[in-house]
């Protein structure tokens, strides 16, 4: 078997696919990052054998970013530059199979990035977010998806770049919001991207939210599957394209969901609905 006829690079592939049909990836624009599990790295090391793995490199360039709660774990990720049309085209040179050393702070390519390259420039978000959610979920959350939504983005022009307002906006849209991302999202004020510093503020809203918006950026989504993390996605990014056309059609908004909706619709679908977003 080859490694790109895996079931998990297959899915992997697949979302990128789907991603850059919604029109998420402008060019290199988004990344997309999967926590291998023990049986699918030990698949891989099988089919790769005696290949030597690439030098062992700094997670972060700057040689500041460790997650030593997933110290030798391995990871599927988008290589920096690589654009996601690409990836379902030639997965070998766009996609990296990628080991950690034991303290979380350097990586090696097992597999993938044929003609060079490193992974992603916001590596550091997605292992700092994975970490997390590893800690949190028991190992049941293992993607992290990061991409560019037109009207998400739009919306961070014109919303207050609050948790809260951001929330309500989004669930005020459509009634299956609340059900979808009963957390609310978090937002993460304009930062330069890449590195340790957005990838912390981003890490610890993880604590809170599966979903956080980037201002000015996109949006980074965390989720036990693809089809999960997709799905968020997709939602979030629908929800802020009603939010930009209620807007744009210059009429005040004549209705919405109470909060008693809100927490109606949590009672029914089992989500806990937070208090400071009524
Ligand atoms: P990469 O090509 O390095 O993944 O960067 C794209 C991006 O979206 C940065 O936020
Ligand atoms: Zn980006």
């Amino acid at each position: 078997m080859k490694i790109a006829e895996l079931p998990f690079v297959k899915e992997f592939v697949r979302l990128c696919s789907i991603g850059d049909a919604q029109g998420f990836h402008e060019r290199n624009g988004g990344n997309l990052s999967y926590h291998m599990r023990p049986t699918e790295a030990k698949a891989v090391r099988g089919i790769l054998g005696a290949k030597k793995p690439g030098p062992w490199t700094d997670v972060d360039p700057k040689g500041d970013v460790a997650v030593p709660g997933l110290g030798g774990e391995w990871f599927l990720v988008t290589g920096s530059g690589k654009f996601f049309r690409n990836v379902a085209y030639d997965t070998e040179a766009s996609v990296a199979i990628c080991e950690l050393d034991k303290e979380g702070a350097h990586y090696r390519v097992r597999w993938g990035l044929r003609d060079g390259g490193r992974p992603t420039s916001e590596f550091s978000s997605h292992l700092m977010n994975l970490e997390v959610k590893d800690r949190l979920s028991g190992g049941r959350v293992r993607v992290i998806y990061h991409a560019h939504p037109a009207n998400l983005i739009a919306m961070t022009y014109v919303v207050p770049l609050t948790d809260r307002d951001f929330t309500r906006a989004l669930w005020n849209t459509m009634t299956e919001c609340p059900v979808i991302f009963p957390e609310g999202v978090g937002v993460v004020k304009w930062m330069v991207p890449g590195g340790r510093e957005v990838a912390v503020a981003t890490s610890k809203l993880m604590e809170t939210y599966n979903n956080v918006v980037w201002a000015h950026h996109g949006l980074f989504c965390a989720a036990d599957t693809f089809d999960n993390a997709m799905g968020q996605m997709e939602t979030i990014e629908k929800a802020a394209k009603i939010v930009m056309l209620v807007l744009s059609s210059g009429r005040k908004p004549l209705t919405g969901i109470s909060s008693d909706g809100f927490l109606a619709i949590g009672r029914m679908y089992g989500g806990d609905i937070p208090e400071r977003f009524l």
